[in-house]
């Protein structure tokens, strides 16, 4: 399931990105590429540890907690730390590959990348090209969003940053180990919440929604590990 959510990072937390960002020391992304993907990987990255990688980090985190729609489409068990990217100038794309299936984080848990998550961080407008373009089984989406607007996708996918032309595209990016393994089983439970939430807005909440929701959560159960 490819899915856009809008507006992880609200103005205030794209102020304070944009702040954190200004003199930050770019390093070349090669670094945390995979075998394949180093051989098509021409980005920039900021150090895991730098003071605008963690400042970052720290805004996409909280926005992502305060998203139920991220929560609910993603089901996280564990969350890669977020990584901040660049492409502009002679750094300016990355071309087809499918992301490593296991990342290990600097503690040596390993996470799963069940699911891929970029967080646009500056605005379409600021740069050409830079589209993310995902293949699946329905064809080529190309993707490029607003300024804290941020995408999913499952990580099993082909996918690539087309070169950028003009100005430079800044992402925050990072993988999630989902309670549920299945991209199938997490579209089907997104779609039975998003959809309850929907009848009970318009109807309350009646007998129906109260079975439903019991289904849901049966589901969960059945499907989820923790
Ligand atoms: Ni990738």
């Amino acid at each position: 399931m490819l899915l856009t959510l809008p507006d992880i990072l609200d103005a205030d937390a794209l102020r304070q990105s944009r702040l954190l960002l200004d003199g930050a020391p770019w390093g070349d992304g090669r670094e945390s590429a995979g075998s394949q993907a180093v051989e098509v990987k021409n980005n920039q990255q900021l150090p895991h540890d730098c003071e605008a990688a963690r400042g970052i980090r720290e805004l996409v985190l909280r926005g992502l907690d305060r998203s139920p729609r991220f929560f609910s489409a993603a089901l996280p068990l564990k969350v890669f730390t977020p990584r901040v990217n660049r492409y502009g100038g002679d750094t300016n794309a990355y071309g087809d590959h499918i992301d490593n299936a296991v990342r290990a984080l600097p503690d040596g848990r390993r996470v799963r990348t069940d699911i891929s998550c970029t967080v646009f961080l500056n605005e379409p407008y600021e740069y050409d090209g830079g589209e993310l373009v995902v293949a699946d089984t329905y064809g080529q989406h190309s993707v490029k969003l607003p300024a804290g607007h941020a995408v999913l996708y499952p990580g099993t996918s082909l996918h690539q940053v087309r070169p950028v032309t003009r100005g430079a595209r800044i992402a925050c990016f990072f993988w999630v180990e989902s309670m549920v393994r299945s991209d199938e089983q997490r579209r089907l439970l997104f779609d039975l919440d998003m959809n309850l939430l929907a009848l009970r807005q318009r109807h309350g909440e009646s007998a129906e929604t109260t079975a439903l929701t019991g289904t849901y959560h049966n589901l969960l159960r059945l499907w989820a590990n923790t």
